[in-house]
């Protein structure tokens, strides 16, 4: 017999950074819970893929291109979901992109392209979010975090700007959580360890360019960051904690940043 069942029928939900990766999945886990969910990514063909495959099984979704370093693209997106269905119940911010050169040598042009989607979406999404979500009197945002934004590692060449960015979406969940308390807004972040996605693909693809073995390298990876012995999160484990956190028994959590990483940011 079961106990918890999250249950999201009726709401409406828009995932951005939907296309592949984690956001693909949250999103197919969103609509198997009911919601009717909104995808926004870059390529809207990958959007569309996965709002086809969300339909043949039952489940109800819309697609649409969307970058989320302009405000703009994004408040569309919420509007288009608030017109059609007449609420709006869940955000996720989950769009996101890696930036793998070294602290010392990183250009001014890709700390930037890495600030505008990591730091900048993630704003857009909730500034968006809360001054549409506020008139409901509830809502509840999650947004992508990662591991690299408790801390950097002393090894390799460390997490960068790119766990830069991450610390600032650390820091905005609180400001966030704060701004929308008033009105019964949950804002919390979900913080992966490693997951093999695209974002890892790249990574592997760089290394073998030096010569490495790629299987043996995902393995060393998943050693160096990885305590728990059952190595990498699946897409599926990171969309549980979201998917508990869009619930009703979430509803006294706020401002925290929920780490899925195996223990990778255990101090
Ligand atoms: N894969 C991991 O191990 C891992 C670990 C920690 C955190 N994360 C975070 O998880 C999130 C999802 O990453 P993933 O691994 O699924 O990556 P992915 O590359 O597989 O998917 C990322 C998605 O975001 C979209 N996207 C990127 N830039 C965008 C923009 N400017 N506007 C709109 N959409 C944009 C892409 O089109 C794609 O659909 C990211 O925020 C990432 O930082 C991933």
């Amino acid at each position: 017999m079961g106990f918890m069942e999250i249950d999201l029928s009726g709401q409406t939900a828009v995932v951005f950074g939907s296309g592949k990766g984690i956001g693909a999945v949250v999103s197919e886990q969103l609509a198997q819970a009911g919601a009717m969910v909104y995808l926004a990514s870059r390529t809207e063909a990958n959007c569309i893929k996965v709002m086809e495959k969300i339909t043949e099984n039952g489940g109800k979704a819309s697609a649409a291109a969307c970058d989320v370093s302009d405000i703009e693209q994004v408040n569309e997106v919420l509007q288009k979901a608030e017109e059609e269905t007449g609420r709006l119940d869940i955000v996720i911010n989950n769009a996101g992109i890696d930036c793998v050169t070294p602290f010392v040598e990183c250009s001014q042009e890709e700390i930037m392209r890495v600030i505008m989607t990591n730091q900048m979406g993630v704003n857009n999404g909730l500034q968006c979010a809360l001054r549409r979500m506020k008139k409901y009197g509830h809502g509840k945002i999650v947004t992508t975090t990662s591991f690299a934004g408790r801390r950097d590692l002393p090894h390799g060449n460390g997490f960068g700007h790119y766990g830069m960015t991450k610390a600032a979406v650390n820091y905005l969940t609180q400001t966030a959580a704060f701004a929308g308390a008033d009105y019964n807004i949950n804002v919390n972040a979900v913080g992966p360890g490693i997951v093999k996605t695209k974002m890892w693909e790249d990574i592997l693809d760089t290394d073998e360019a030096d010569g490495k073995n790629r299987e043996q390298t995902w393995e060393e990876y998943q050693k160096k960051y990885i305590p728990l012995a059952r190595g990498a999160q699946s897409h599926e484990d990171i969309g549980y904690m979201m998917l508990f956190l869009c619930s009703k028994y979430a509803d006294s959590i706020t401002g925290q940043v929920i780490y899925v990483d195996g223990g990778a940011s255990t101090d």
